[in-house]
């Protein structure tokens, strides 16, 4: 049987992930290798004098290889080129981006040092599965040191348009290397056709038909795999215990009023600044509320040696003391902030008992708290989602309250609309999401990707240009 390889920067073994938030992609991954005979290769997280070591472990039921980042690794590779050249550049951000050269050598040189390490490991008939935008060139490095095995990369983030890219200095060289992999999958149909349009457009290329393209002499072949969440997990882990505790614990200091749910990361990309605006203006449009409602937001500080996370924050902070100062009353605070994370178990009973989960990016690649949010959900009184139509979830969780997160005004409509729609509706509306929750969850995303690739010729070999 071959094995499955998965090279990612970040690597959080199962044992980690129920305690921390890692993100969706450690999520996803760890419940894939679960069932997998594989192997996931990494950074280690730490930082070490020299790099290049590998640590090889079994965590989880899943074997881990891991390795260590130089500092200067960190700052140009992991805060330079991936968070703030890539990150805000795929989410639209180009105000935040900061391209600088050292950034774009550590990229490459890390991307070089997972090439060299990880290549000893690798045997014939292993698929390999590389995740993200932090290791892009990884594959033509592989291929490079000669491997031939079937790779296949998955971007979790969005692909942006064509002109925003065009906006990095070397685009061209860094979609050039994504044909040296086999198969290439994006989040959503919009973020392949984006890369679609580019290759035609900017690189010559051609679309074969059938989901290849060529181009740079080469032809790959792109799929959209929009990933799940564990949903049967999930949906037993918001029956434990420890859910169940969760939820009587958010029930008894709700005190009767209405919960309004936020989780994520403290990213930019999440849009938690507009929602505060948002549900500011909710409070005034709806003076019914008062002492009637208070919206939960969880976020855990994420890439905190990065400036613009530090001033998201700081905004948040200063966002959440005005919106208390202003509404509060001797008994009611209508905003907890909340910068830590929960366990899994935790989140489970956190979401089921809040009657309304707002996920408004302003970009996203996916968005797995809001399929979390709505596997959480008791299905005879299930609470309602409000998603941000720039949330890739949005493509396929058309029952949500769709939302357009730069609209002040319609979030706060579209709260209102939730917190007041029926039973009848709301029970409608999670039927209408849960099927597919359980149905296109992270075991058929794995699947569909890991077949795909195995369904390519092994060698790989350049094709003339016509
Ligand atoms: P991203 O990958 O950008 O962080 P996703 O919504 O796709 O966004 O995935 C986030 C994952 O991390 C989810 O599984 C979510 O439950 C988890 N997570 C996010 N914030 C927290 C938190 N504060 N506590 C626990 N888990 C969290
Ligand atoms: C998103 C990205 C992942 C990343 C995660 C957490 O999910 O797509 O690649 O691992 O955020 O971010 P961090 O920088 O802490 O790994």
């Amino acid at each position: 049987m071959s094995r499955l390889i998965v090279i990612s920067n970040r690597v959080s073994p199962p044992a980690e992930v129920g305690n921390a938030s890692v993100g969706g992609l450690a999520m996803a991954l760890s419940a894939a290798l679960r069932e997998e005979n594989g192997m996931w290769f990494g950074w280690s997280g730490e930082v070490a004098e020299s790099s290049g070591q590998i640590s090889i472990q079994k965590i989880g039921g899943v074997t881990v290889a891991l390795t260590h980042l130089e500092e200067q690794d960190v700052q140009e590779y992991y805060n330079g080129y991936a968070n703030k050249t890539l990150w805000p550049l795929f989410h639209y951000r180009t105000d935040l981006v900061a391209f600088e050269r050292s950034f774009d050598e550590g990229y490459s040189r890390v991307n070089q040092r997972f090439a060299d390490t990880v290549s000893p490991l690798i045997v014939e008939d292993d698929l390999i599965w590389v995740q993200d935008y932090h290791l892009i060139p990884l594959a033509s490095k592989l291929r490079e040191q000669g491997v031939k095995n079937r790779i296949g990369f998955f971007l979790h983030i969005p692909w942006p348009a064509m002109r925003v890219l065009m906006t990095l200095p070397k685009h061209g060289e860094l979609v050039e290397t994504m044909f040296d992999y086999d198969l290439v999958g994006f989040q959503t149909e919009d973020n392949m056709h984006a890369f679609t349009e580019y290759v035609i457009n900017q690189a010559g290329g051609e679309d074969l038909g059938d989901g290849r393209l060529r181009a740079y002499g080469k032809t790959i072949q792109v799929g959209a795999y929009p990933i799940g969440i564990d949903a049967k997990e999930f949906v037993e882990a918001s029956r434990s215990q420890t859910a169940k505790d969760y939820w009587d614990l958010m029930r008894d200091s709700q005190a009767g009023r209405k919960m309004i749910v936020g989780v994520e990361r403290l990213d930019y990309s999440k849009g938690l600044e507009e929602r505060f605006t948002a549900y500011d203006q909710f409070l005034r449009d709806y003076p019914q509320y008062e002492r009637n409602v208070f919206l939960l937001q969880i976020a855990t500080p994420s890439r905190g040696e990065v400036g613009a996370y530090q001033d998201i924050r700081g905004k948040l902070d200063t966002l959440s003391g005005h919106i208390n100062g202003e509404h509060s009353t001797i008994d009611w605070v209508p905003l907890r902030y909340v910068n830590r994370s929960y366990r899994r178990d935790e989140l489970a009973g956190i979401y089921r008992a809040a009657h309304v989960g707002l996920v408004t990016p302003l970009r996203d690649g996916m968005n797995l708290v809001a399929k979390e949010y709505v596997a959480a959900q008791n299905p005879a009184d299930p609470g309602v989602l409000v998603l941000s139509e720039f949330a890739g979830a949005a493509a396929q969780m058309r029952d949500a309250l769709i939302v357009n997160p730069f609209d002040r005004e319609a979030v706060s409509e579209a709260i209102h609309e939730a917190l007041s729609m029926p039973l009848k509706q709301r029970v409608a509306r999670y039927e209408g999401l849960i099927h597919g929750i359980m149905t296109e969850d992270v075991v058929s995303w794995r699947k569909n990707f890991t077949n795909d690739l195995k369904g390519k010729p092994p060698v790989k070999k350049p094709e003339p240009l016509v």
